[in-house]
């Protein structure tokens, strides 16, 4: 079997879009044909916010669309710190150094799952909206996508699912827009409507958020493939920053690399600490 190419790539992209996004959030549309080219929902890019050394790092951000026709990539963040503020100012235009695709796509789709379940916490919902895109590219049209956040505003927007024709429910702590809880609520609610071998979920947001999905799902016996946040330096797995304590398939208990092995996991496979 041919092994997937996995390439990354430094390249200088320009920006063709910068927008703020209600009150929380920024869509930043990159052109990048070099990386658009292999990229996988799932994946991430990492971009050097400053031209100068503070911050040093680079900071890591999902696609959250792909045009590989028009070799354009998009994300959608959050102003957290100093990274992402200084990210906020760039204009349309101007050029930002950037490396990716980083990490492991979901290339491989799990076709047993016939209902599929994409399930997003606040920004944690921008890699939703790049597989959402390629699950229905592939012709899933089973998809219900589950969006949940503190207040209305902290919603990520629905336009790419809407325009997909997939339905989204929402669910906001302050009960400003949908059901009035955690989105992990919906789901539970979700899970009784479906047969075990019938369904798959995706889940991407806070590690609590995460952490009480994979325990649904572990007791409806449905597979949960989470995607990880991790505090990460190089993003290529040299320096191990970003390890992840996992127990293999004998129960034993080791590290992963979430930048290298991941972002994404069976959510069975992670210590939940
Ligand atoms: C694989 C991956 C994909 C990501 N995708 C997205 C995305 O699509 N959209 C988005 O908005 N964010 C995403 N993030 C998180 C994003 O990288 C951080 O919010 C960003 O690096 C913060 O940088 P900063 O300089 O603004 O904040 P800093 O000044 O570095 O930190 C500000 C605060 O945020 C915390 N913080 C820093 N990095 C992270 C992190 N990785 N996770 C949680 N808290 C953090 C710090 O501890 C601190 O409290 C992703 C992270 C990973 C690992
Ligand atoms: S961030 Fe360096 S190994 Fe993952």
């Amino acid at each position: 079997m041919l092994k997937k190419e996995r390439r990354k790539m430094r390249v200088r992209a320009q920006i063709v879009e910068h927008l703020k996004i209600g009150r929380a959030y920024y869509l930043l549309g990159l052109h990048a044909p070099e990386i658009a080219r292999t990229a996988e929902a799932g994946q991430f890019i990492n971009i050097r916010c400053a031209e100068t050394l503070d911050p040093l790092l680079r900071r890591p951000f999902s696609f959250y669309s792909i045009d590989r026709d028009a070799g354009i990539i998009k994300i959608l963040y959050e102003v957290k710190g100093r990274g992402t503020e200084i990210l906020s100012k760039y204009k349309v235009g101007d050029f930002l150094d950037i490396m990716g695709p980083l990490g492991r796509g979901i290339d491989e789709l799990d076709n047993g799952g016939i209902q599929v379940i994409l399930l997003g916490g606040g920004v944690g919902g921008a890699p939703m909206a790049a597989l959402a895109e390629k699950l229905h590219e592939c012709g899933m049209r089973a998809i219900r996508v589950l969006l949940g956040a503190s207040t209305m505003d902290r919603l990520i927007p629905f336009d790419v699912f809407k325009s997909l024709g997939i339905e989204v429910s929402a669910a906001t702590e302050d009960g400003s827009l949908g059901y009035k809880g955690f989105v992990t609520d919906l789901l539970k609610k979700q899970l009784e409507k479906f047969e075990r071998k019938d369904c798959l979920v995706y889940a991407c947001g806070p590690k609590e958020m995460l952490k009480a999905a994979a325990e649904i799902c572990r007791n409806k016996g449905v597979k949960c493939i989470v995607l990880m946040d991790a505090l990460m330096a190089c993003g290529v797995g040299a320096c191990q920053g970003c390890a992840l304590k996992v127990r293999d398939e004998d129960g034993v208990e080791t590290y992963v690399r979430v930048c290298t092995e991941g972002p994404n996991f069976d959510a069975r496979e992670v210590v939940w600490e």
